[in-house]
């Protein structure tokens, strides 16, 4: 069975098709069309450039994936639903929708968050039942996962900022440029983890153990930067950066740890863009290593958002018997997971 998955929650256009065989789902294209450099003059995505990017991008991204798969149609079309950006995930949901009925096909509408933890099945096959960690610009989440097929469990989330939003911000305050976070790993290459203690928000005993904060450390970067400035001492952009990242690293795999341990699971599942980050990576394959835990981790390219990790949750909840979604079925901006 053919799926094609269509995803527009932020500033990604992707569109993905897999081959399900009942048990896995296999890489067939995965065309991705992004507006992130419309937005860099911003520092940040505007939800009115993405949709008309969007709506730019949505048919010659359909061919292109259509091309790449060697297809005319699929047997069934996935779609993020959300959460999203409002208007962004319209543009997918109204194509989904157009094709599914052109093409007489069932369209399934997705979670977002799910498909960052399917898309790993396509490198590292089956999904034992596992903690996931998601990190990107948009989300930060602790997840646990039973099964591809079943509902996905939020263990946790952020209060604040998600992790890569607070590597976007403080990439600025050192005037890094945008998207913050790739240039902010560079920079800590030269730096020293430990020359500033950043706190490690919401890790008190009677903090929630699984939901993040990282708006205090945004903060507390940004005090100590200017109180630099004023008392007319130099700021180790390097020192700093590699501080800030070391915070986020230890809390994000600390509490993923924790979450792996409490839920008894042995494997954690790193996914979105943020999971790019060298620290994060390899402070979670060290404590992961030390537990007995095995670590999965997509590449890259399957990390940030597309439209194969739709087709991939897709492939699995129609393998798990679930009905087609009607084609009155809205977009949920705020779903969770
Ligand atoms: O998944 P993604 O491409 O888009 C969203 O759904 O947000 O993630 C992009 C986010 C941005 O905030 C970017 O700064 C961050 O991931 N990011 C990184 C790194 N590469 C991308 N953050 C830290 N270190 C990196 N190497
Ligand atoms: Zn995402």
């Amino acid at each position: 069975m053919i799926v094609m998955g269509i995803e527009s929650s932020c500033d990604e256009t992707g569109v993905g098709v897999v081959e399900w065989d009942g048990e896995t789902a296999t890489l067939l294209a995965d065309e991705v069309a992004s507006s992130v450099d419309e937005h860099a003059r911003y520092g940040g995505v505007v939800p009115e450039v993405a949709s008309r990017a969007h709506l730019q991008a949505m048919v010659p991204t359909m061919q292109r994936a259509r091309e790449a798969a060697g297809i005319d149609r699929p047997d069934a079309i996935a779609v993020t639903i959300g959460p999203g950006l409002a208007g962004a995930l319209l543009v997918g949901v109204a194509a989904a929708k157009a094709y599914a009925l052109a093409w007489d096909v069932p369209l399934y509408a997705v979670n977002h968050l799910g498909g960052h933890v399917a898309v790993d099945t396509l490198e590292h096959g089956p999904m034992p039942p596992a903690v996931a960690l998601l990190v990107s610009g948009g989300h930060t989440h602790l997840l646990g996962v039973q099964n591809l097929s079943q509902p996905i469990v939020e263990m946790g989330t952020t209060v604040d900022d998600a992790a890569g939003e607070a590597f976007d911000k403080v990439a600025r305050l050192l005037d890094l440029g945008y998207p913050g976070g790739p240039a902010l790993d560079a920079a800590a290459r030269d730096g020293d983890p430990a020359a500033i203690a950043f706190p490690r928000g919401m890790t008190g005993p009677r903090d929630a153990p699984y939901d993040f904060s990282f708006s205090g450390l945004k903060t507390a970067v940004a005090r100590y930067v200017e109180g630099r400035v004023r008392s007319g001492a130099p700021v180790s952009v390097p020192d700093v950066a590699a501080s800030f990242q070391e915070a986020v690293a230890d809390v994000l795999t600390a509490k993923a740890l924790r979450a792996c341990r409490d839920r008894g699971v042995d494997t954690l599942v790193l996914g979105g863009g943020a999971t790019a980050n060298s620290r994060i990576r390899s402070l979670a394959a060290e404590r992961t290593a030390a537990a007995g835990i095995e670590l999965r981790v997509p590449k890259p390219r399957l990390c940030t958002d597309n439209g194969v990790m739709v087709a991939t949750l897709g492939a699995h909840v129609i393998g798990g018997g679930a009905p087609p979604s009607p084609l009155t079925v809205a977009t949920d901006p705020g779903m969770s997971v």
